[in-house]
């Protein structure tokens, strides 16, 4: 095998064995700072650079963790202690990630849909990127679900978009975290989601397969099949998770190596408890995790910008990666 292949696909491996999962600390400047005036912290670059250091040097993280995603501001930084952030990842035992979209904007004569963008110049961000060590990216599509949307015009471009990252990224010898997001904040309800998720499943690996995208060299990063927010009937834990799995089953190839899901806004121990749910069930691809909010709210909560409260926000961070990573093994 070609060294280039073998590394890809080594490196999607490494993201996804268990029992660890992927730390997804990659909110843009604008979202962090709407979270940090949450907890009363004045949103400054040093501020967020602050609380990823905290979550980055939490002692032991790599036991539970394989990855940690950054924003680019991130990635730019440097420590307190004059470290670079990518040089603290591999000193933390962790592999250094890479967001690369620039967010979803407003799709054209789509009402309440969005196309994410950042395709514009991306080969020479990637060549930068794998110079500065970034073993993998991600690029997140944001498709809204209700009765009638995602439509078929939203789910296109942002599909044609991430095989168009994934393959540059490959090209780059970065592992793409390929990120179709159906957003749970609505009232549908968890047979719409799996059709829903179903379909722009589809609709990705046809775009990635049709790009040149080599399906062993990504990281699947998908919602699970819940019900919306806001939806009367709320499935059991058992029941998302076998909708999950089986969906999933149908429509992910089994070349990937492995699905590690995001939290998508549901509280930390239900989100852990989905995954220990699906961890019973069998699959032809690692199961694992890319949380989010899930793993970094309560530190955030509990650090709230003040110095002496640094090592319980990580050790806020420390019990949900670690409780993730244990529902994984169960
Ligand atoms: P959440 O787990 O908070 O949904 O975030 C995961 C993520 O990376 C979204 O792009």
């Amino acid at each position: 095998m070609h060294e280039h292949t073998e590394r890809l696909h080594s490196t999607a491996q490494a993201m996804v064995a268990p029992p660890r999962g992927i730390l997804a600390a990659d909110e843009s400047p604008g979202t962090m700072n709407k979270r940090l005036e949450k907890v009363g912290v004045e949103p400054t670059p040093e501020a967020r650079r602050d609380y990823r250091e905290m979550l980055l040097t939490t002692p032991g993280l790599s036991e539970s963790a394989s990855g940690i995603i950054l924003a680019d501001e991130t990635f730019n930084q440097e420590l307190s202690d004059g470290r670079t952030v990518p040089e603290a990842c591999k000193d933390a035992g962790v592999l250094p990630g890479i967001k690369v979209d620039t967010g979803a904007k407003p799709l054209a004569f789509s009402p309440g849909e969005t196309v994410t963008e950042g395709l514009d110049g991306l080969r020479d961000r990637f060549t930068d990127y794998a110079k500065r060590g970034a073993a993998f990216a991600k690029w997140r599509a944001a498709l809204a679900l209700d009765a009638e949307l995602p439509s078929e015009r939203a789910v296109l471009v942002n599909a044609h978009a991430l095989g168009r990252y994934a393959a540059l990224s490959q090209e780059a010898g970065i592992v793409p975290i390929v990120e179709p997001e159906l957003l749970m904040d609505g009232d549908h309800d968890l047979d719409r989601c799996a059709e829903a998720t179903a379909y722009v499943l589809d609709v990705v690996f046809m775009s990635l397969v049709a790009q040149g995208v080599d399906l062993a060299g990504i990281v699947l990063k998908p919602n699970m099949i819940v019900a919306g927010a806001k939806c009367a009937t709320q499935p059991s834990v058992e029941e998302a998770a076998a909708a999950t799995v089986r969906v999933l089953s149908e429509h992910v190839p089994k070349e990937v190596p492995g699905i590690a899901f995001l939290s998508g806004g549901q509280p930390p121990e239900q989100a852990t408890a989905h995954l220990a749910a699906m961890a019973s069930l069998s699959a032809p691809w690692e199961l694992s995790f890319s949380f989010g909010r899930a793993l970094v709210d309560p530190a955030l909560k509990v650090w709230a910008g003040d110095p002496d409260r640094w090592k319980d926000g990580q050790a806020a961070l420390d019990v949900r990666v670690r409780a993730n990573a244990a529902a994984r093994a169960s």
